[in-house]
């Protein structure tokens, strides 16, 4: 039997323009198993962050179902489905989404504050684990602005993973800081998954933050190409430059 934490059947999405409606996702379906760091990566406006919107109760799909930690997502009250994003998934935005005003350990023990449950998958060591694997020490009474741009993506990533969720959900978390911090962030997403066990969905258009996930599947104009799906050793550096060519992306 599949232990999927997620699972997306046939979803759909359509935006209207002047011309008409046309769809931005398209009849994309895939699962990720617990324990899993699952890529999907796709160029400029194939759709990813649509996708990431509608698999975590943000944006609800104009078809199909998404189905998180056994719950039909769209088939609960809103309210319900608030909270059940509170309690299984953390969030990493492009952009930080710190609070400005908050010092870093109040800005990672945010959940925590606003009463998510913490799960089962949560740092076992707590906060002054999370801190000393996120090399956080001696920034925990700094304010967001006296960071790194690798350093607040880093805090962002701490305070997604404090209530322990149950996936992880990334949306171009190094798009917006350097080559080296942005392959930090990716040793701590792999770090996360081999030694807690930390269930991981990216999305990304960057092939060098691909190749750090357990599985690869390619969005090109909102559709999936299963047939180019990498999984396990095929997921090396040049396997993912060769799809991408095969796909014209
Ligand atoms: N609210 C909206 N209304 C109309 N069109 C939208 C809306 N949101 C996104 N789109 C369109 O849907 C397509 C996919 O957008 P999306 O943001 O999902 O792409 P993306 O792959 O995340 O791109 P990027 O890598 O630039 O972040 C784009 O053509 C975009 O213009
Ligand atoms: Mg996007």
């Amino acid at each position: 039997m599949s232990d999927a934490i997620l699972q997306a059947s046939e979803l759909y999405k359509f935006y209207g323009t002047a011309a008409g409606r046309f769809p931005v996702v398209r009849e994309v379906a895939f699962a990720v198993e617990r324990g899993r760091f699952v890529t999907i990566m796709g160029p400029s406006g194939s759709g990813k962050s649509t996708l990431l919107h509608m698999v975590s109760g943000l944006e609800p799909p104009s078809g199909g179902t998404v189905t998180l930690d056994g719950h039909d997502l769209y088939a609960l009250s809103e309210r319900r489905r608030t909270l059940l994003r509170r309690d299984t998934i953390g969030f990493v935005f492009q952009f930080y989404n710190l609070i400005p005003n908050l010092t870093v350990d109040e800005n990672i023990r945010l959940p925590l504050l606003i009463g998510a449950e913490p799960g089962e998958g949560g740092p076992k060591d707590g906060l002054e684990g999370l801190v000393r694997d996120f090399g956080l020490e001696g920034k925990l009474k700094s304010y967001p602005h006296q960071l790194s741009g690798g350093e607040m993506q880093r805090v962002s990533i701490a305070r997604a993973l404090i209530a322990g969720p149950a996936i992880l959900m990334a949306d171009e978390p190094t798009g917006n800081i350097s080559t080296s911090a942005g392959e930090e962030v990716m040793k701590l997403f792999r770090r996360s998954c081999d030694e807690r066990g930390q269930t991981i969905l990216l999305v990304t258009h960057n092939p060098r933050d691909a190749a750090f996930s357990d599985e690869v599947h390619f969005l090109k104009d909102g559709e999936l190409h299963d047939e180019h799906a990498l999984r396990g050793s095929d997921v090396t550096p040049s396997s993912i430059a060769s799809a991408l060519a095969d796909l014209g992306i």
